[in-house]
This record gives C-alpha cells, structure tokens and sequence, in this order.
C-alpha cells in the first residue's frame, strides 16, 4: 500500500510519485485548495489537493482530523516563502494525484497538539490516541532501539538471553506480591515475581556463565513518577567474576548505548563513590553530581549550644546538623525561604533555619538570622569556614534524627539547584559502593536487607555478622545517574552457612528459610559458583535517555498512581463461578458493603 513513510520525504524524491499512508494530522481549506497533513510513524508531510480534480477534491472536503488515508501524488518543492524549517519534510510537499479514505474517526477525545490541556486519565483512557503524537513514537521508538543496542552488546559479550517463570514463589525486593490464585491447588497462590534473582542465582549454578534477560517485575508499592507497578529490567548475572570486572563490563554497555542511541561519550571509568560518603555529602545514596551543593557537618559545633533544636540532634547517636550553603543565597525572598521550609516539611523537617551571609568581614555584624542569638562566636566562626562561605551566600541547616536532614537536605539540594539553575549540563554517572549489609528497623526491633538478602558480606567483615552487623559491609553497588538509580546488584553469597547465618540475622529462622528458601539453600550444597550480577530499570533508563518526566511517559500502556489501567479499566470484578473455580470467597472492605 505505501512507498515511502511521510517523515522519510525530502528535496531527494523531488519528482517522485509515491503511496502514502496515515492519519490526518490536520487538514487547512484554503480558498479552493485543501491541505491535509498527513501523518505516520516516522512524521508529517503536507499533502495539497487542487480542484482541478473535482471528485478527488470532494473527497479531500470530507476528510476530518484523524480519518486514515492512503494518498498517491507527486513530490514537488514547497513555494518560495513556504518552507517550513520546523518540519524535517518542510521543504517539499506532495501534489495529491488520489485519495481514499481507509477508515473514518469520530471527533478524537483531544487534539493531539493540545495534549498539554488534558488530563493524563484521557491521555490513559485513550492510550491509542495518545500514542500517536510524535514525542510518544520517539520515545516508544528510542526505547526499542535502547534494548535493541543493550542486547547486542550482551549478545557480543556471550550473554544468553534465558526466560525464568512469571508464575513463581515469593522473592524478597521489599515490596508486596501480587498473587495468582492457583486452580489445582486450592488455597495455595502464585506470586508474579518481583525480579527473577533466584532463577538467576540458580541459573549461575546451572553453569549458564552469563544470563541476561529482558523481564518484566511486578511489585505492589507506593507509586511515584519513576515507579510502575509492573515495569521492565534488563536483568543480568555472571560467574567467576569480580566487583571490579562486573562494573567494568556494565558500564562499558552503558557508555555504548549512550553512544549509539544519543551518540553521546560518559566518562571512563564512571567515579565510584561509598555510600557513607554518598549520605555524608549528598544526604543520598542516589546522589545527582549535576548539583554543586553540598551539605556539611556541624553537629560537633552545636553540642552545647542553648538553641535544643540543634544541641538534642547534636548529642544524639542518630541525630544529625548538617549546613547547606547555597552561593548568592542573600538574595532569596521571605516568602521563597518559606516555600524551602514547606517543602522540607514533606521529608519530615520541622524547620528549616537559616543564617545569611551579608559581609563575612564583619563577623557576627554581617550576618542575618533568627537564630544568630543561640550560636556563640566560636560556632558562627567554624560554620563560616567550614562552608567557605562568601558575602550574598545564604546558610541553610537541617537538625533531626540523621534520616530526616538526610532526606530534606539532601532533596532540598537538588531543588535549589533545578530552581536556582545550578545544575551543570551533561551526563554524570556514578557508582555508590559499600554499602552497609544491614539497616537497623527502629519500629520492628530488627534488621532489614539493605539490598537483599542474598547479598555477600564483604569477606574481611564476615565476622562482623555475629558481633556486629551494622558495621558489616556487603558487596553490593548501584549505578547512579544524574540521581536516578539506574541500576542495582551486588556479588551474591554462595556458601549455604553464610546464607543461613544472614536469614537468622534477618529474623528468618531455620524452618521459615526452609519454606521460603529450602531450594536455594539445597542448590547451594550442589557447587555454586562465586557470582553476582546487576538489574537495570529499563524504564528509567529510557526515561532519562527520552528526557520524560515520568517513567510513564516511555511505556506503552502504564498504569496510574493507583495501579489501575484506564484503558481496559483493570483489574476488574470476576464471575461468581471463576472464583468458585478458584476456591475464592471475596471479602469486601466495609465500607462498600454498606
Ligand atoms: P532492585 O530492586 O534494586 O534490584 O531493582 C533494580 C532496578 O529496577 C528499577 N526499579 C523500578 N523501576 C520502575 N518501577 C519500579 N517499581 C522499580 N523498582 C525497581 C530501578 C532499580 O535500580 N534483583 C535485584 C537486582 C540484583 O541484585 O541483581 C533487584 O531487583 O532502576
Ligand atoms: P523555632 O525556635 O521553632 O521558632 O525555630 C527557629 C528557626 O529554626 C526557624 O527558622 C525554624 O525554621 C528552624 N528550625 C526549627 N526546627 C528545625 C530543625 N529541626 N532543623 C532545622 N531548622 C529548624
């Protein structure tokens, strides 16, 4: 039916006759001639239709906004003075010889140029249409070519791409399972897995030496912009190698996707960074290196300090003050710093104290601040010199338990930055190394896998499993992006003692790891390799390579904040009978019973 795609046509295919078909983009009368343009994949190309062909003409009269067509005509330059630099075919236009209209279109739900005044429940409830603009073909198009180069890479290095089971056990990545009722089994459930790691892991000990996997995870957690409920990794493990040797290769995949699809160069070797040190500067172990702030500690300077919102976090063992100087901040308004202070306020903060920098040769005259008062001179002096500020600077200051000033400050650098245009241009990728094993849960009295729990212990700190695991290392790393986690994973622990030591650590005892794990545990006994791997968010990935806001706006068809689909308005009720079948009694919540 077609010759050429739309977006392909140039000043090359001057003369040419060409098949065209599409959608209508638009369509223009203009005083006895009629321009449609005409839309598809890969662009728009402007059709003109003269009466001097009157039934073809009449057709043109009929065509609406979105009709379908099939076009034959003849490409021509476009008149002086009507070239269109905007458009990629903009010096050409075609001369219609013929039109049909394949289909009609009722009046679409909105014009795809003013999708900005729509709601994204529409853009969601009529995904089809939505999909048809050009900035969701590019970024549905560059995704399939970023898979498209990760796996050649892969393929190169002799990864095999191998399928592991949707319908499986539970996998610990710390959020909620989605479960299928199983027909056979009644009472028992599926849960769709969260990542495929234990078939990876097993599939090392199978001997397969590298896997790879594009796949689909499921997970029932709290939505965010960078967070789907089913979303995509590129998924990735390997035996007998190293951190260093793994991180080499990963990288170097990442460098060449950027370069083949943005035909942009990353550093070599991406920076590695502790996660201490990550927290300590950054108040986050997704640090976003665009941000030139930084926060520094003055905890020690405010030990004894009258003003108790400084002097309690100070003395406390997981309390934190931390500083975020912020150059030529003086300039900031009242009302701006309340907005800061708000907008700490969603992290926990319960303020956001300040001093500003007017003259630093004039000591305590030159500053300005509420809380000047409560700081002897001493203090003022340190904070000065320790945060190098200079006259104009403005002095931010997060007081807290540590968790709370690192999360404030640390999202509160990266605002500053985006508001104030602090941010340096350009890609700035960074691996976040030794991570602690363990975080210590205040409320549960216990502790959690910082990763997972199939993590290897840093071998010189396997002691410190038994005497002390907050202190433990683990030998896991993420690749970070401009502050996005691209990617997670770590060398995993292949000896069944070390593996059980850490279930009894995480509060799993022996008979719930032997329902949960009985089979990784026995793999174990049956010579595993040393191993480990990585999982990248495919979704995120493209979301920072498109330039999108939100994951969603690189997946076909997502879901909403609450984990709905609009478009076949799932999930949904089922028949009495499929529940019998399932042996399956709904409970509905009490409210709606009412
Ligand atoms: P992790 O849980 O860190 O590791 O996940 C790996 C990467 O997947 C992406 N990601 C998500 N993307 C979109 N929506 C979500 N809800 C979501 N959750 C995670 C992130 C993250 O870095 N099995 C381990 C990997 C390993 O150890 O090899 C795992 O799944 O970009
Ligand atoms: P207050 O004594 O509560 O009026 O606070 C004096 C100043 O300290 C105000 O600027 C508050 O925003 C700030 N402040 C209060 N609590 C904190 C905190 N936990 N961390 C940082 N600043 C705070």
């Amino acid at each position: 039916m077609r010759s050429h795609y739309c977006g392909q046509l140039n000043a090359s295919h001057i003369g040419q006759e060409v098949d065209l078909c599409g959608w209508t983009h638009r369509r223009r009368d203009h005083g006895g001639v009629i321009f449609i343009d005409l839309r598809d994949r890969e662009g728009l190309i402007q059709v003109v239709y003269d009466p001097d062909l009157p039934d073809i003409f009449a057709t043109a009269e009929q065509v609406r906004n979105e009709f379908v067509l099939r076009v034959r005509g003849r490409v021509r330059a476009r008149p002086e003075g009507t070239v269109n630099t905007d458009l990629s075919t903009g010096e050409v236009e075609v001369l219609g010889l013929s039109l049909e209209i394949l289909n009609r279109s009722e009046t679409p739900p909105f014009q795809l140029d003013e999708h900005e005044n729509v709601s994204e429940e529409v853009r969601l409830r009529y995904r089809y249409v939505d999909l048809r603009r050009p900035e969701m073909l590019r970024n549905i198009q560059l995704r399939a070519q970023v898979t498209q180069s990760l796996r050649r890479y892969l393929d190169d290095q002799g990864f095999l791409d191998i399928e592991t089971p949707m319908l499986t056990k539970a996998t610990p990545e710390g959020a909620r399972d989605y479960l299928v009722p199983s027909r056979t089994h009644p009472g028992k459930f599926f849960a769709l897995p969260q990542s495929p790691q234990l078939f990876k892991q097993l599939l090392m000990m199978s001997g397969m030496d590298r896997y790879y996997q594009v796949v689909r995870c499921f997970r029932d957690e709290d939505l965010r912009a960078d967070r789907q409920p089913e979303f995509t990794q590129l998924d990735i493990e390997t035996s007998f190698l190293n951190e260093d040797e793994l991180l080499q290769l990963m990288e170097e995949m990442i460098r060449q996707t950027f370069k083949e699809v943005l035909g942009e160069e990353l550093t070599d070797p991406f920076p590695r960074m502790s996660y201490a040190e990550a927290i300590k500067r950054f108040g986050s172990d997704r640090p976003d290196l665009r941000c030139p702030l930084e926060l520094v500690d003055v905890g020690d300077l405010m030990l004894e300090v009258e003003f108790k919102v400084f002097s309690g976090p100070a003395r406390s063992a997981d309390g934190r003050v931390a500083a975020l100087k912020l150059p030529g901040g003086c300039r900031l308004t009242r009302r701006e710093i309340d907005a800061y202070t708000k907008f700490v306020g969603i992290y926990g903060a319960k303020g956001l104290a300040y001093v500003k920098v007017n003259e630093v040769a004039k000591g305590r005259e030159g500053l300005q601040s509420p809380i000047l008062k409560f700081l002897p001179d001493e203090a003022v002096t340190e904070i000065v010199s320790r945060t190098a500020a200079e006259d104009g600077d403005l002095i931010f200051f997060g007081a807290d338990k540590a968790t709370v000033v690192n999360e404030a400050l640390g999202a509160l650098r990266v605002k500053l930055g985006e508001d104030l245009d602090l941010m340096k241009p350009g890609w700035w990728p960074v691996w976040v190394v030794d991570f602690p094993m363990f975080g210590w849960d205040p409320q549960g009295k216990r502790w959690n896998a910082l990763h997972h729990p199939f993590t290897a212990p840093k071998e010189d700190h396997l002691d410190r499993l038994e005497n002390d695991p907050g202190q433990c290392e683990s030998r896991a790393y993420d690749m970070v992006l401009n502050g996005t986690e691209l990617g997670g994973g770590s060398i995993r622990i292949h000896q069944e003692a070390v593996q059980e030591q850490v279930f009894r650590l995480l509060g799993i005892g022996d008979e719930e790891a032997q329902q949960k794990f009985g089979f990784l545990l026995e793999a174990l006994r049956y010579g595993c390799p040393p191993h480990g791997g990585i999982a990248f968010g495919l979704d995120r990935l493209v979301m920072l390579l498109t330039g999108a806001d939100s994951i969603r706006d690189v997946m076909a068809f997502p879901k909403t904040q609450t984990a709905a689909c609009l478009l076949t308005a799932a999930p949904s009720e089922v028949n009495q009978t499929q529940l019998r079948e399932l042996s399956i009694r709904v409970r509905k919540p009490q409210a709606e019973e009412q």
